[in-house]
């Protein structure tokens, strides 16, 4: 029950009392709740001096490595345990998870973000969202919406054409919204085609609330309001941080002058009551830290995407005997998540090197190789008086000396930094990484290079110099294990890219329209983002969509799909042909070629987590919904599911499809209201249309310049007419199409 509060209670209870909690309202027995990021931990921050440091909680690996788990089981436990935590510090709603598609490989907060598909992002948020949420804590949804960039993210407007947003940059929100209902969702800074999706009105009631029927309490970003009363009036309730005493008052104000109506504000107010109510209810609880560690390397081991292992040179033999020399001061300073409000200060903090050297037998020796911003190294050369690129050089030359001195080198490398605030500027590795791999690869031809990294790098040239490349991300607090699980084969990866990493920067479909510039992004690549880009210009890349390998392998033999009501179902036997278990992430991308719009040449439709045992077979069943086959009509202003035969190909890969199955569809009834403005073709392509512009063409008497009967049944006119507005039929010469004769055609045509 939603208590009765006065108008300036609730204007309130609509804006924060500080950075992290609601404003309590005594009188009517509600109190202040806790909110806290998000969304890789808990980042309670009880300092206000502190800005980005919170108390110790489990820093689990960040989205961009969690979504190369392709694995929304391990994303519920995940979930499971950010509730418990969140239990622990008293916190009632977490500010995440982020879901924004990565549009550019540039994207600041892609560390943060899942993938560039939308289905991807999707289905591992809403279990996300459902393991948070099983232990009464909420979720807040995150940037609603098209939050792709950080460079001028308070202003800049995001202009995408209806259907790209649809089914590409909203997608994943409609689907985690109606899925896993999450308690809030948080809007995003920047504006959507004009308007700021805090005051947007289309966007946060017609599209959220109308339409996908989201109950919960939308929250601002922190700062993103610019005008309180239009921000409620378009559907906004929580105004974040707080307290916001002059907008409370502009509220107040606004429902004097009638700017606002008092039902819009009491609708805000009752929202927030419900979830300062609902949050009540969660009981206090604790949680095991060392299994929450334990976690962390799990999801953390699961992350990780073994790229290239030319001659099997992975996994090394932990009874090994001999020297290992790792290289590279992430080995010794994990780069481990990125900058920002979701930084975590973790409970403890595994590095590679310590790991590496517990799981061997073997010598591990140590070159820092180049200077990091925080690096033991830096100091030293600090202390010794010594450049910058000298110090370099020095470093280079140890690294190469202790290669070429050892069986094997493991070289970490990575970026610098990521960060929310700012884009990144390119896709290369620093150039002392680079003259590292080079050198390293030069002195010793069993190189490994294990990259950490929040966003793609390309790994274009110099991965055809070594032999094997882990790609590493930012793992989380317990890495450093993981890493080492996977270099001795204590675990076999089974990460899958969930962004291509392109040969280079200019190759990506978001190249020339990023970030925008005078306050406007442009989203000119529509829905080709990602994969869907470069398969539509059959362009090579690095790495494609959905790769990973493994130190086994997968046979796939024939998928059968079926069309039941729901959508499709699609059976594939998959068999580990190796000899070791392993873990296959068997992926269904759908195309129909026979489409009358523009599609992808081929989509992500479905994905499955599966573990076989070397030698053992498994039919696996996936599913595909109806509702995901639909494209947007913008004529009718609804989804469309088109009729015909789907094709259906199962593979390891966006690029590795190893079997298709065809399937038909019965589509949607589809019927576009003709009008004088459709076209001759739309008219034809109508059955009824058609018979009646036969009929009318053909009691036409014949004009001085010949009947337009005629026109028609000649092949070229007839190409030339098709694509003509009928209304404007009336204007061709000799044509006997009136204003009047083209009326009636209309209103038979229903
Ligand atoms: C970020 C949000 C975050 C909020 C609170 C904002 O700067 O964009 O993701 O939840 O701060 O820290």
């Amino acid at each position: 029950m939603t208590p009765e509060l006065t108008v300036a209670e609730q204007a309130a209870l609509t804006s924060g009392r500080d950075a992290w909690h609601t404003t309590p309202v005594e009188s009517a027995g509600l109190p202040a709740i806790t909110v806290a990021d998000g969304p890789h931990g808990v980042r309670l921050q009880t300092d206000p001096d502190e800005m980005l440091r919170g108390q110790p909680a489990t820093c689990f690996p960040p989205a961009v490595a969690t979504a190369s788990t392709w694995d929304p089981d391990l994303l519920r436990r995940m979930g499971e345990a950010l509730g418990d935590e969140c239990r622990a510090m008293d916190v009632a709603v977490l500010l995440g998870p982020g879901i924004n598609l990565k549009r550019s490989p540039l994207g600041g907060r892609n560390f943060e973000y899942f993938s560039e598909d939308p289905l991807l992002a999707g289905v591992l948020a809403t279990a996300w969202v459902s393991g948070l949420q099983s232990r009464n804590v909420g979720a807040s949804l995150k940037h609603f919406a098209v939050n792709s960039q950080e460079t001028d993210r308070l202003r800049v407007s995001a202009d995408v054409d209806e259907r790209t947003l649809r089914e590409m940059y909203l997608s994943a929100f409609k689907r985690v919204i109606t899925q896993a209902r999450p308690w809030t969702v948080m809007c995003a800074y920047n504006k959507v085609n004009g308007v700021y999706a805090s005051q947007n009105h289309w966007l946060l009631t017609e599209v959220l609330r109308n339409e996908w029927g989201f109950e919960g309490v939308l929250v601002s970003d922190w700062g993103a309001v610019a005008d309180r009363v239009a921000a409620v009036a378009a559907g906004l309730d929580l105004t974040m941080p707080g307290p916001d005493d002059a907008g409370d008052r502009d509220l107040e104000e606004a429902l004097a002058t009638g700017r606002l109506d008092s039902a819009q504000l009491a609708r805000a107010a009752g929202r927030v009551a419900a979830l300062v109510e609902r949050a009540a209810a969660r009981l206090p609880g604790d949680y095991d830290q060392a299994a929450h560690h334990a976690l962390a390397r799990e999801i953390a081991c699961r992350a990780i995407v073994l790229l290239k292992n030319d001659g099997g040179l992975l996994p090394l033999a932990a009874d090994g005997t001999g020297t290992i020399a790792v290289i590279g001061e992430f080995a010794r300073t994990p780069r481990y998540q990125g900058g920002g409000s979701s930084q975590i200060t973790p409970t403890r903090l595994d590095d590679a090197l310590t790991e590496i050297t517990a799981a061997t037998a073997a010598t591990v020796l140590f070159a820092p190789g180049y200077l990091t911003g925080d690096s033991a190294a830096q100091e030293s050369a600090a202390q010794d008086g010594e450049t910058e690129a000298q110090e370099d050089e020095n470093l280079l030359a140890e690294a190469v000396a202790l290669a070429a001195a050892s069986d094997v080198a493991l070289v970490f490398v990575g970026s610098e930094h990521e960060t929310e605030g700012a884009d990144r500027d390119g896709i290369d590795l620093p150039a002392a990484h680079l003259a590292l791999i080079e050198e390293v690869a030069k002195a010793n031809p069993r190189t490994v290079v294990i990259l950490s990294n929040g966003a793609v790098l390309a790994t274009a040239p110099w991965d055809i110099t070594v032999p094997a490349v882990v790609e590493g991300w930012l793992l989380g607090q317990a890495g450093g294990g993981a890493v080492a699980d996977v270099i001795f084969g204590r675990v076999n990866p089974s990460g899958r890219l969930a962004e291509t990493i392109p040969l280079r920067i200019q190759d990506h479909p978001s190249y020339l329209d990023f970030p925008g510039e005078h306050g406007h992004v442009r989203y000119g690549e529509g829905l080709f983002v990602g994969y869907r880009g470069f398969d539509a210009r059959e362009q090579e890349v690095a790495y494609p969509f959905g790769f990973g390998l493994s130190y086994t392998t997968f046979g796939y033999g024939q998928a059968t799909a079926t069309a039941t009501e729901q959508g499709i179902e699609i059976h594939v036997p998959v068999t580990n042909t190796g000899e070791r278990d392993g873990r296959e992430v068997v992926q269904v991308y759908v195309s129909f070629p026979g489409s009358a719009v523009s599609r992808a040449r081929r989509e992500l439709k479905a994905f499955a987590s599966v573990p076989l045992t070397a030698g053992e077979t498994k039919d696996v069943v996936l599913t595909i919904d109806r509702d995901d086959l639909a494209y947007w009509d913008t004529r009718l202003n609804r989804w469309v599911v088109e009729g015909g035969e789907y094709h259906c190909a199962v593979g390891a890969s966006s690029r590795d499809l190893r079997t298709t199955a065809v399937v038909e569809v019965q589509g949607d009834e589809v019927r576009v209201p003709l009008s004088a403005d459709s076209t001759v073709g739309e008219w034809l392509a109508d059955p009824r249309g058609e018979q009646l512009l036969r009929q009318a063409l053909a009691s036409m008497p014949e004009t001085e310049s010949g009947s337009m009967a005629r026109f028609f049944a000649d092949p070229t006119l007839f190409l030339f007419l098709t694509g003509i507005p009928l209304g404007r039929l009336t204007s061709v010469p000799g044509s006997p199409l009136t204003a009047e004769a083209i009326a009636k055609l209309v209103a038979a045509a229903g």
